[in-house]
């Protein structure tokens, strides 16, 4: 038996797999993201402990010989958040997210300075890990001078599985610090940044062993181990094991709370200066790009506090297919953007709204938004040479049909839905536990999921929302002459 944690933004996601595959069982447990400013968002990494104890806790009394047999463990995380702990292992401060843009300033510098761009293969984003600990280096001195390790998210909570210091690579090529061409850690980045090596920990490829389970958390959950906890990785790669998703032409389309069109790669083929992302894949000698907006059920959660219906209901009143574009424009710069715009001062913006503006105008205009954003990644992705003919959709959003059918009609190619519930990232963990442990090939454990529809473009709108499409990119450059 095998577990996949997928450590995400709003909750931890604890599968338990057999060894051919099988889901045997799921559990979630929720956490909150504060804001303390504009720009800032911040985790207590103390709840994603509480939330993997909850999950295990809730599995083991549903399974309880299952959780016995457990031998490998895979985790995914959400990316680029810097968790800094001191030498007892202790967190120094909250955790700063992926979408957190504080560090706009020395992501500039960063990403200005001769070889950030050439070995990272990426624009040093204000999320990335770098310049975030560049931030506290000057704002807070005092924490940074007592940083023994800088952790991933996904790797702390490793550190607390295992007690040992270990991250991946595929998360590993997103704090500006990775040679990504090479897959180890840049002596040169580090240095330009004032950072030491031994402050990083030690990287392995996804399926690769990182630490055994500790043997006092193996018998408070039951098992009688031993239990190998694997490198695991970044969620967007980690969720390319889940869906099958590694040779050239293969890609998904994700409406997370943070949007991302990602296309696999068997070589290291960056182009920084398109805003999209090149970043080491979860298994050996494999890559992937990938655009990706800050902001996509994240804005559909915007919407639904702000007007009380959840984000079902809202999207609920739009009916399963789609009829053309609405008249109002969304910008969905909630928290800046990163493809292929780089700007995390941008925000949002809605323009075009009459007296009979309600829930559903402007729920469709929210949901168009965040589709002509991925229009704009796929455009991103295609001036890299990256050719998509088909993707598959995951993520909690494309349980509406109605935003899949829009999609598909936007990126003008048909979109596929997985048949069984959305395990992506949890279940590519998983997998690579499996991989680790048995010694199989990652090609015949991470298969692609069977395609329970496929949604194609509706050829008939393709004129219309391709004219909305274009003055949705006409407003970026306006409203950022006088919004500056
Ligand atoms: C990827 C990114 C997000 C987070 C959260 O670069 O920032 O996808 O990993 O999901």
């Amino acid at each position: 038996m095998y577990l996949g944690f997928d450590l995400g933004t709003s909750g931890l996601r604890t599968i338990l797999v057999s060894e051919g595959g099988e889901i045997l069982g799921s559990e979630e447990a929720h956490y909150e993201v504060s804001h303390p400013h504009s720009g800032w968002s911040e985790q207590d990494p103390a709840a994603w402990i509480a939330a993997c104890q909850k999950t295990l806790n809730a599995l083991r009394a549903a399974n309880p010989a299952a959780v016995t047999a457990i031998r490998g463990i895979g985790i995914s995380g959400h990316m680029h958040g810097a968790t800094l702990v001191d030498k007892n292992g202790d967190v120094l401060r909250p955790c700063m997210l992926w979408n957190d843009t504080r560090s706009a300033q020395e992501a500039a510098k960063m990403d200005g300075t001769d070889g950030f761009r050439a070995l990272s293969g990426n624009i040093v984003f204000p999320g990335f890990t770098a310049p975030k600990v560049a931030w506290v280096a000057k704002h807070e001195p005092e924490i940074f001078a007592q940083i023994h390790k800088v952790l991933l998210p996904k790797d702390y909570l490793r550190y607390w599985l295992t007690g040992e210091y270990f991250g991946d690579m595929s998360d590993a090529a997103g704090t500006s610090w990775l040679d990504v061409g090479k897959r180890a850690w840049s002596a040169e980045l580090l240095e330009k940044s004032g950072m030491r090596r031994d402050q990083m920990p030690d990287l392995v490829e996804g399926s690769e062993a990182a630490g055994m389970l500790r043997s006092s958390l193996a018998s408070d959950w039951g098992i009688e181990g031993p239990v190998t906890v694997v490198g695991g990785g970044g969620d967007n790669a980690v969720a390319a094991c889940g869906v099958g998703c590694f040779s050239e032409g293969d890609g998904f389309v994700s409406l997370g709370t943070s949007g991302v069109i990602l296309a696999a790669k068997e070589c290291f083929s960056p182009k920084p200066e398109s805003a999209v992302h090149t970043f080491c894949h979860a298994i050996p000698n494999t890559w992937y790009q990938m655009g990706v907006i800050l902001a996509a059920t994240d804005c559909m959660n915007w919407l639904s506090k702000n007007l009380g219906p959840t984000p079902a209901e809202l999207s609920g009143l739009l009916g399963p297919t789609i009829s053309g574009p609405s008249d109002i424009r969304f910008l969905p710069y909630l928290s800046g953007e990163r493809t292929p715009h780089n700007d995390s001062r941008i925000r949002a913006s809605l323009i075009g709204m009459d007296v009979g503006t309600g829930h559903a105008e402007l729920t469709q205009a929210v949901m168009e938004g965040v589709g002509f954003a991925l229009r704009d990644n796929l455009e991103a992705l295609k001036s890299t040479g990256t050719d998509l003919k088909r993707v598959l959709a995951i993520g909690g959003g494309a349980a509406s049909e109605y935003w899949v059918e829009m999609l598909a009609t936007l990126l003008d190619m048909p979109i596929d839905l997985p048949e069984a519930g959305d395990f992506g990232a949890a279940l590519g963990a998983a997998r690579l536990a499996i991989v680790g442990v048995t010694g199989a090939d990652p090609k015949d454990v991470m298969t692609g999921p069977k395609v329970a529809k496929t949604v194609s473009p509706r050829s008939e709108f393709s004129d219309a929302y391709s004219e909305a499409y274009e003055e949705y990119r006409a407003l970026y450059p306006a409203i950022k002459a006088i919004k500056k």
